[in-house]
Parts: C-alpha cells; structure tokens; sequence
C-alpha cells in the first residue's frame, strides 16, 4: 500500500480509463484471483455476496458461475462498471462505491470477495470494519492484496534516475499481519505467494502497467514525459536483473480467507 494516501479519483480515472484495455493485460489478476476462489471452502454456499473492486467483472461472473446466485460488483471506478455491465448485463447488479465505505446493511452479506484491489485502499483496517459489519454470522471475507517487494525490479531501476516515486508502495507483510490481528475477525489464514513474469524489453511491461490502470497516483510522482536519456538509463538499470527468461517482474500476493464466526 502506498505509504502517502493516493488520491482515489485519480485511482478511479485511472481504471475507468483503463476499462477496455484491461482483460487483454490482466493474466497475473486471473491467476491470482482464481487461487482466491479455491481457497474459498467447497462446502460454502452463499446465498448474498459481493465482488469488491470488481473491475471489468470477471470474478464477479465466475462467483456467479460457480454459486449461481445474483452477485453484486462493487467499484471505485464508474468506467469499469460501465465495461461489467456492457459485457453482462443481466448477470450482476454493478454499483459505484467506496471499499472504506460500504453502502450495505449489517449483516446482509456472507461472502465478500475482492481480487486485488484493496491495496488501492488506504486504510484496510477502515475495509476490515467494514466487511465485519456487512458480513453475517458464518460469513467470509476472502480477499488478495499486493506487499513489498512487488514490482521491485522496476522500483530499484527507477532508483538509478532520480528520486521521485514511480512504483506504487506496497505494505510490508508485517503490517498487514498487524492490520489483520487488529481486526475483529479472530479466524484467519494468511499465505503469501510469489509470482514472476518476464519481459523481452521493459516497454512491455511499462505497457501493460498502463493497460491494467495500474498508474502510479502517488503524491511525489513526476510530472510530464520520461526524456530518452532518462529512458535509457531506466533500460540499462533494469536491465541487471535479466535472465535467460527475460526480464523479470516479481510480484507478492498475500491471499487471506477471514471468518466470521457463527
Ligand atoms: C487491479 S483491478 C482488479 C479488478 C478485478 N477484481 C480483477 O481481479 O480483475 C482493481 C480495481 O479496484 C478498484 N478500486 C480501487 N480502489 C477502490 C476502492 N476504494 N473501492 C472500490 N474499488 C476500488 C479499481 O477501480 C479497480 O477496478
């Protein structure tokens, strides 16, 4: 999570711009996503649940797929609901709200799930709240975020050129641990996964941050273009990490189920 607070109308017009280019960038989110929902029990069944952060709606289908009950997806951002609901109409009711602000009664939920999207939030102990509250007795939250250490290559080749923020900050693993035994959900599991992704030339990867909306919004980014003498030294910096893959993009995922207890 970013150690400064990102505006969130930039988060949001960053993904709603971002909308129609999306799905084609986002194999990473499908994988990790998809681990998500196995973690979820098999003999859960849902009657009420909730896609946080739903994006273009993909997990929003497949919980509907695999519950086959009416799902909601939740987001920040108008442009991706706008997507979700070109795509499938009947399938979900798609609202526009804040994770740190749930427009839902008390115990009206028993699964809320969200793939990688709340460590856009600033505050995950004010979405931990909220998902206790919206959440009923039996109930589960079961959500992915991203930790330090992702993206790292790229944040260390930045290093190289000067001191601005270009890299997203993600919260160290200690500080969610802390966030989640703070929280009033006593049951819970934590795991971390590691995922790399390789590059023939650092444009792909740059490219496909910008698909996926996954800009940097971070007070202290620079302004205006990237020149090509700063662009070339970025290229040579990252290019110490690469291997006979490519270059490579690591990723930390932690993936937690939370319990509400009955
Ligand atoms: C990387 S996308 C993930 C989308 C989808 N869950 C998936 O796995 O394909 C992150 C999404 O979280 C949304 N988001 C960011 N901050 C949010 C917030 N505070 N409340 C609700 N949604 C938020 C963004 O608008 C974006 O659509």
């Amino acid at each position: 999570m970013p150690e400064q607070r990102p505006d969130k109308r930039l988060v949001a017009d960053s993904f709603s711009r971002a909308a129609a280019t999306y799905d084609q960038a986002a194999a990473l989110q499908r994988t990790v996503g998809s681990n998500l929902l196995d973690r979820l029990p098999a003999d859960f069944a849902p009657v009420d649940l909730i896609d946080l952060g739903c994006g273009t709606g993909y997990f929003s289908r497949a919980l509907q797929a695999r519950y086959e009950r009416s799902v909601i997806g939740l987001d920040l951002a108008e442009g991706m609901l706008r997507h979700a609901r070109q795509t499938s109409p009947m399938l979900s009711r798609w609202v526009a709200a804040d994770a740190e602000a749930l427009p839902l009664r008390a115990n009206s939920q028993d699964l809320i799930f969200s793939s990688l999207a709340l460590q856009w939030c600033p505050d995950l102990g004010c979405v931990l709240r909220e998902a206790y509250r919206a959440l009923r007795p039996g109930g589960y939250l079961a959500f992915n975020t991203l930790l330090e250490g992702s993206l790292h290559e790229l944040r260390t080749a930045w290093r190289a050129v000067d001191d601005f923020v270009h890299v997203n900050r993600f919260m160290p693993a200690g500080e969610l641990q802390h966030i989640l035994a703070a929280s009033e959900f006593v049951d819970w599991r934590c795991e971390v996964e590691e995922h790399r992704l390789y590059y023939q030339r650092l444009g792909e990867l740059t490219h496909e941050l910008k698909a996926l909306g996954a800009h940097n919004v971070n007070p202290g980014r620079p302004g205006g273009l990237t020149g090509r003498a700063r662009l070339r030294l970025l290229t040579d910096a990252y290019d110490i990490f690469r291997t006979d893959q490519g270059l490579p993009a690591s990723w930390q995922v932690a993936q937690i189920l939370m319990f509400k207890p009955a």
